[in-house]
């Protein structure tokens, strides 16, 4: 698409969300990322040096355009909002084109700390705060617009998992987007300027809220807890070839570079856990609860051996133990993790109610979330404590290059 008809139509949206287009105002940003909760995969460690000074992480930006999307190898921020939306009836290509070109120039600016076209707060959008923003398409995405044949092969609903309680107002979703900031004022301004942009091509269909640690309050790459307060994060795969094969898709055409994004909304019966003794929750996970170091370790990083017996000849890593079954029996069930924290309580008897938004990307979830999921649904100690209460997968597009929207390569063929 030529510069001039993008600008057309860009100027049009602007128009249609009250307004002519506000002048774009160019904050200066510091280049790279800050690290936040989660251990960090590829290009995670980029611009850690703000937060290792001290320094105010208000004018850190993430990079929008690239080869890939941000907000899958970067560390997670202190706060997401995750939007799943249905496409209205009768949008077709042409008008999922004009949702994705105003979508993505909107994240575009938004993330490099410039206000939105037609922004009604343009104050708030100067401190982006490692603001990133990561498109998905589900399935029924490519169905309603007759993409069918280029739907990923994986990117179909999950197949059912004992003991699942799907609910659907938290499950599928014709699109994504998850949104991070470590500000939760400059989340909901990116939140309200995306769906103003979005509402006349979709409805939103489910909206999760989640959490990780404040930035600033323990050592760059960190890992954070869940709210059952263990360490949780820390086995990822590992920065270069071993991440890259295990996240980034190889096929089709245009998704090359892209990953698929499995959500799943987990329930944690918080009440029923602080009745367990800290020995038990240990055996539960195969981890300390203190430092998060393996049963059979002495740090952090330490790889769980699961080999090692006690005195009697059991397992020091149970059986059931959650990180023995998660563990990847080969490669291809390496995921990257980027899950968070939810709170929806307390109940009204003063109960909690709250779990993780179970994150990650993977280049085929039909090789790694399926066969992992099977066996933690089988046997998992932790399913005494936990729900999956919903699920959805989606195709997430490759990076979009200067000048092109996300999903280009998809809609336009
Ligand atoms: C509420 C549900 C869950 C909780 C509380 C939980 C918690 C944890 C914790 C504390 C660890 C150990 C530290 C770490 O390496 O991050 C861990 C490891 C892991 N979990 Fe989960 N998890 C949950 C659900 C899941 C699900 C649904 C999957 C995937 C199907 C999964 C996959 C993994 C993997 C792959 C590891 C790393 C295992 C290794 O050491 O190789 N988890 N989880």
């Amino acid at each position: 698409m030529s510069p001039a008809s993008r600008r057309q139509v860009l100027t049009a949206a602007a128009a249609g969300v009250g307004g002519a287009a506000a002048s774009v105002g160019l904050v200066a940003c510091t280049a790279g990322s800050a690290s936040g909760g989660a251990s960090a995969g590829s290009s995670a460690s980029a611009g850690s040096s703000a937060q290792a000074s001290g320094a105010l992480n208000g004018k850190v930006t993430v990079p929008f355009h690239g080869a890939h999307q941000a907000g899958i190898s970067t560390p997670g921020p202190a706060h997401v909002t995750l939007l799943g939306l249905d496409l209205r009836s009768g949008v077709d290509k042409s008008a999922a084109k004009r949702m994705m070109l105003v979508l993505s120039d909107d994240a575009a600016r938004l993330t490099q700390g410039k206000e939105a076209l037609g922004d009604t707060e343009p104050e708030i959008a100067a401190s982006p705060a490692r603001l990133t923003v990561t498109f998905g398409f589900g399935p029924t995405f490519f169905d309603k617009l007759g993409l069918t044949a280029q739907r990923p092969a994986s990117v179909t609903p999950l197949p059912a998992f004992p003991k699942d309680a799907l609910q659907e107002k938290w499950s599928g979703g014709d699109l994504i987007l998850q949104i991070g900031c470590d500000d939760p004022t400059v989340l909901w301004h990116t939140i309200r300027m995306l769906t103003k942009d979005a509402r006349e091509f979709a409805e939103v269909k489910w909206i999760q809220r989640g959490f990780g640690s404040a930035n600033g309050t323990a050592a760059p790459g960190t890992t954070g807890r869940n709210v059952f307060g263990q360490v949780d994060g820390t086995f990822q795969p590992k920065e270069g070839a071993e991440f890259d094969t295990a996240v980034w898709a190889s096929g089709p055409g245009w998704f090359k570079g892209g990953t698929v994004m499995v959500v799943r909304r987990i329930t944690m019966d918080v009440d029923k856990w602080d009745a367990f003794d800290p020995t038990g929750k240990e055996l539960v996970m195969g981890r300390r609860l203190a430092d998060g170091a393996p049963l059979t370790g002495k740090v952090e990083a330490d790889r769980p051996d699961l080999d090692a017996v006690d005195a009697n000849g059991f397992h020091v890593i149970d059986d059931t133990a959650h990180v023995r079954l998660a563990k990847a029996t080969v490669p291809a069930e390496l995921m990257r993790r980027r899950g968070y924290n939810f709170d929806d309580g307390p109940t009204p008897d003063g109960k909690s109610n709250a779990g993780l938004i179970f994150v990650a990307f993977m280049a085929d979830a039909a090789a790694t979330f399926v066969p992992v999921q099977r066996r933690l649904a089988e046997k998992d100690a932790l399913n005494k404590w936990i729900t999956h209460i919903g699920s959805a997968v989606f195709a997430v597009p490759p990076g979009a290059a200067e000048g092109e929207y996300v999903g280009q390569h998809l809609i336009e063929g």
